[in-house]
């Protein structure tokens, strides 16, 4: 395999050291729940103390899920024989036969996991051994001063079609046209580049604060976008609404889709926010993040093979050579450990 098919392959798949978003943490109560994330089968779920854990999904003992069984104290109990693993994927007892050799031993992989914002993140090493970077949180999530909601969902397309879209604030202008917010501002623009400490911008060079018209990618830890989309009087007081979005892969063909949508209001202001969301906004905003999930998931996968970019898409090639970089680098440093 050429060295580019295995880059391209890595991306594909979806970076290893990085930080993802998994779940939303008010999906994640007292029963353990199953997901899957950069294809591997997880189970999330919360000890006594509320602190979430994700672990792989396959018992120690013979593999049944243990997102089936359930939470005693800080262990995940398996429903087939009742064995027991702790926070650190260690197996902490096996009731059914005292003194088992297999308590003590390490049973399960573990990722390691952080909740902030409202949502569950966990680590992705190159395997369990690798330790985690330290994740730099986007601010939104972290501030009070910020406010905001989770909305995930789950789209049936690579998870880069996800990102691609993203750093494509032009098809704002023409896939969003008649939404609440997205009606505003010319049809025709060019793009440019500025570089930051942590990734780029790409936006519109005849026109801000108008509409969807710069996107932010960035990589502390975990890779991010931020945009803002100015609001009409309508939705309330406050400034622009800002979406914080992580794109994880589910697998090869589906891709969990995190927004968070944030405003920097505090006091009145802030329930106001919270209020219209709930009542007017949320809905609308759902309304235009379909418009995204329908085109991308009608979008085969070898669309880029056939592709013919122009300056608009600038945002696009950027990204795609930062990961092919990033992929890189990984393959390079598996192939020296090894
Ligand atoms: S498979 Fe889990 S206890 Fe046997
Ligand atoms: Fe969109």
């Amino acid at each position: 395999m050429s060295e580019l098919t295995r880059v391209r392959a890595l991306v594909d798949r979806g970076l290893p050291d990085l930080w993802y978003a998994v779940i939303g943490s008010g999906e994640v109560g007292a029963k353990p729940v199953a997901v899957t994330r950069m294809g591997e089968r997880l189970v999330v779920w919360r000890d006594a103390a509320g602190k979430a854990h994700i672990h792989a999904d396959r018992c120690p003992h013979r593999g049944a899920p243990l997102s089936m069984g359930a939470v005693h104290g800080d262990r995940l109990t398996c429903a087939y024989h009742g064995v027991q693993v702790d926070a650190a994927g260690t197996i902490a007892d096996v009731p059914a036969l005292p003194d088992c050799p297999l308590i003590g031993k390490k049973g399960v992989r573990r990722y390691p996991t952080i909740e902030a914002g409202g949502g569950i993140f966990a680590w992705f090493g190159e395997s369990e051994a690798t330790p985690p970077k330290e994740f730099g949180v986007p601010e939104e999530l972290t501030s009070p001063e910020w406010s905001g909601f989770l909305c995930t969902a789950a789209w049936a397309c690579n998870y880069q079609y996800a990102l691609d879209n993203l750093v494509d604030p032009m098809h704002g202008s023409y896939l969003h046209a008649q939404s609440f917010t997205l009606a505003y501002g010319s049809k025709q623009d060019r793009f440019r580049i500025d570089e930051t400490n942590t990734g780029f911008v790409v936006g519109r060079e005849g026109q801000r604060d108008v509409n969807f018209d710069w996107t932010e990618w960035g990589d502390t830890g975990g890779h991010w976008i931020k945009l803002d989309i100015p609001y009409p009087s309508g939705a309330g007081p406050g400034g622009p609404f800002r979406i914080v979005g992580f794109c994880t892969p589910i697998d090869h063909d589906h891709t969990q889709v995190f927004f968070w949508r944030m405003r920097k209001v505090g006091g009145w202001q802030r329930d106001l926010w919270r209020f219209l969301y709930r009542n007017r906004l949320e809905e609308r905003h759902w309304h235009v993040l379909e418009q995204d999930r329908v085109i991308l998931e009608k979008m085969p996968f070898d669309a880029r093979d056939h592709e013919r970019l122009y300056q608009h898409d600038i945002g696009v090639t950027r990204l795609r050579r930062i990961l092919q970089q990033q992929a890189k680098e990984r393959l390079e440093r598996k192939a020296a450990a090894e």
